[in-house]
């Protein structure tokens, strides 16, 4: 097997995965592109980076092309991750949206967790609200999660984390909406309950491609997914995404990312908070 890629084939591949999923693999990026092709080599059995790019570029094997981008994106998450957003859910935006959903009867919640990774993302979001629900048979609430990699959406519709992972849940939460069982090395493993689960609809969506539904969504969380993308690629998505907003809703972005020096129609709220 080679053990390096071409200048040449690193432009290729860097071109590809921008115009496929919008992520900028810039020169300092080529030893994890690297690494990441060598495992795709080692697995597949496909002896030169050569021809896994034209394998993956040819149609020829579609599957295999999923394969690569699951395998470049970074899927780094945790449950509660930046613990403001949830602050400011549980302090003024979902006391706020409860009270104008009943006055104006209708009991109807849509967020949209995109690039929602392993699934930790959109089951803080639905622990957060059901909390806050009054009479939470009476509500019509839905989570829709997304992302680009197959291999996250089966972790996530799995619903299974390690006792590690639950550790950022504060412990109220944890006690409600998990069950313990037992895994093959002895150490416990928490299930998502299914009232929680029942209420996230995980789908693939790549940004780039066409969006399978209308929305509009009161909340929408697109958290560390932006800074893997350039300036033109972010307007465009934030544009875009703005659209499935319902009036007054809000807008979520990582902390280390803004929307400040994008051309967009929000406003700013607090930072990483941004408002229809
Ligand atoms: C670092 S994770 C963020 C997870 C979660 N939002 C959070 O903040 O913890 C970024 C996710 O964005 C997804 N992603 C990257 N490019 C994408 C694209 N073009 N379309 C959809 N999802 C994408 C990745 O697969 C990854 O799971």
């Amino acid at each position: 097997m080679e053990n390096n890629v071409s200048d040449r084939l690193f432009k290729q591949f860097s071109l590809l995965v921008y115009e496929q999923c919008g992520i900028n693999l810039h020169e300092g990026k080529k030893a994890l592109l690297q690494a990441r092709l060598n495992k795709r080599l080692r697995l597949t059995g496909i002896d030169s980076y050569e021809k896994y790019f034209q394998i993956i570029t040819s149609g020829a094997n579609p599957g295999e092309f999923v394969n690569f981008l699951d395998s470049i994106s970074t899927n780094l998450t945790y449950f509660f991750r930046e613990s403001q957003h949830f602050d400011f859910l549980d302090q003024v935006a979902l006391p706020d949206l409860i009270a104008k959903k009943l006055k104006d009867r209708d009991l109807r919640i849509r967020i949209w967790s995109a690039g929602c990774s392993t699934g930790e993302e959109p089951y803080s979001l639905a622990m957060c609200v059901l909390a806050h629900l009054p009479e939470v048979a009476r509500w019509d609430f839905r989570i829709l999660a997304t992302d680009i990699s197959t291999r996250v959406l089966e972790t996530a519709t799995r619903g299974i984390y390690s006792e590690e992972k639950i550790q950022k849940v504060p412990p109220a939460l944890r006690q409600a909406n998990f069950q313990k069982m037992s895994n093959k090395n002895g150490k416990p493993d928490f299930q998502i309950a299914p009232h929680i689960k029942r209420t996230v609809t995980f789908h693939r969506l790549n940004f780039k491609e066409s969006y399978p539904f209308k929305g509009p969504f009161d909340f929408i969380f697109c958290r560390n997914v932006m800074i893997y993308f350039d300036k033109k690629t972010q307007e465009e998505l934030v544009n875009r995404i703005a659209g499935f907003l319902s009036p007054g809703g809000y807008f979520f972005v990582g902390h280390s990312e803004s929307l400040t020096g994008l051309v967009h129609k929000l406003s700013y709220v607090r930072p990483a908070i941004y408002r229809n």
